[in-house]
């Protein structure tokens, strides 16, 4: 599903090179996590992956079912199946989360070929999906996580993802700020997605997150690469002992 080969990639605005040969393959109906050292170019994978602006790809390539991402516009790439939830979910002024809400879906659905959603219909089914991540009306009609808490935004994420239904899910430091229930609720969120065609890619600095969203694979990324891979015991392992073990044999 996606396939993430030998990419390096630069900052544009200094000489400084972020990622440097990352290596990695997501297949269909599963769920990867991603751990490592603070700095290591996580987040900087999942921004080149969604479009951000701000970096340059040096080598390599990055195919979301066979289709090349790293050629598209941001919301092409929306269009094509990827959803990423931000480590720091963006606040939009003046836009209602449901009108946000609403305009992405259509804009999924025309991509796709179908038609809108009436507006009963989207109602109906952002209520229902709203209600199981226990975000009320109001936060509904509030502006995009405009004086949301920080827990708040990581669910308006995961509600937002709901609503899309990705392909491809990549899901950063969702579970960070999070008090155990909402945890507990963003991940039966994920759980209530996992689909034997759509993938997870789930960074983390937690094993407890992981209790709850099982990995099927775990990677950990160091210094722009990915130098260990594993099963969920990597997760425990890191957990327990922390990276220097591994960094060390990565050399
Ligand atoms: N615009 C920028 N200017 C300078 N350095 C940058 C910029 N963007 C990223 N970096 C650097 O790239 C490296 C990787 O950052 P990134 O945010 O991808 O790390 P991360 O693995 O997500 O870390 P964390 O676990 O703390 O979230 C860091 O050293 C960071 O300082
Ligand atoms: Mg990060």
């Amino acid at each position: 599903m996606l396939e993430i080969k030998n990419l390096h990639v630069d900052l544009e605005e200094e000489d400084k090179t972020i990622l440097k040969g990352v290596n990695l393959t997501v297949e269909a109906g599963k769920v990867h996590a991603i751990m490592g050292p603070n700095g290591s170019g996580k987040s900087t994978l999942s921004y080149v992956l969604s479009g951000r602006d701000g970096y340059k790809v040096t080598q390599g390539s990055a195919t979301l079912s066979g289709v090349d991402l790293l050629d598209m516009e941001p919301e092409e790439r929306a269009a094509a199946g990827l959803f990423l939830a931000f480590q720091y979910p963006v606040e939009i002024p003046g836009v209602g989360n449901m009108t946000f809400l609403r305009t992405a879906v259509n804009a999924q659905r025309k991509a796709r070929g179908e038609d809108e959603m009436s507006a009963a219909d989207f109602l109906k089914l952002v209520r229902e999906k709203a209600k199981t991540l226990q975000i009320d009306a109001e936060m509904l009609k509030r502006p995009v996580n405009v004086g949301f808490s920080g827990g708040e935004k990581k669910r308006n994420e995961i509600l937002q993802m709901a609503m899309l239904e990705p392909k491809m899910c990549i899901l950063d430091e969702t579970d960070s700020g999070l008090d155990v229930d909402a945890m507990k609720l963003v991940a039966d969120g994920v759980n209530a997605l996992r689909d034997p065609g759509r993938g997870f890619l789930v960074i983390t600095h937690y094993q407890r997150l992981l209790d709850h969203i099982k990995p099927d694979v775990v990677h950990i990324m160091s210094d722009g690469r990915i130098i260990k891979t594993g099963g969920p015991d990597l997760a425990l392992e890191v957990e327990q002992n922390g990276y220097a073990d591994i960094l060390s044999e990565g050399v």
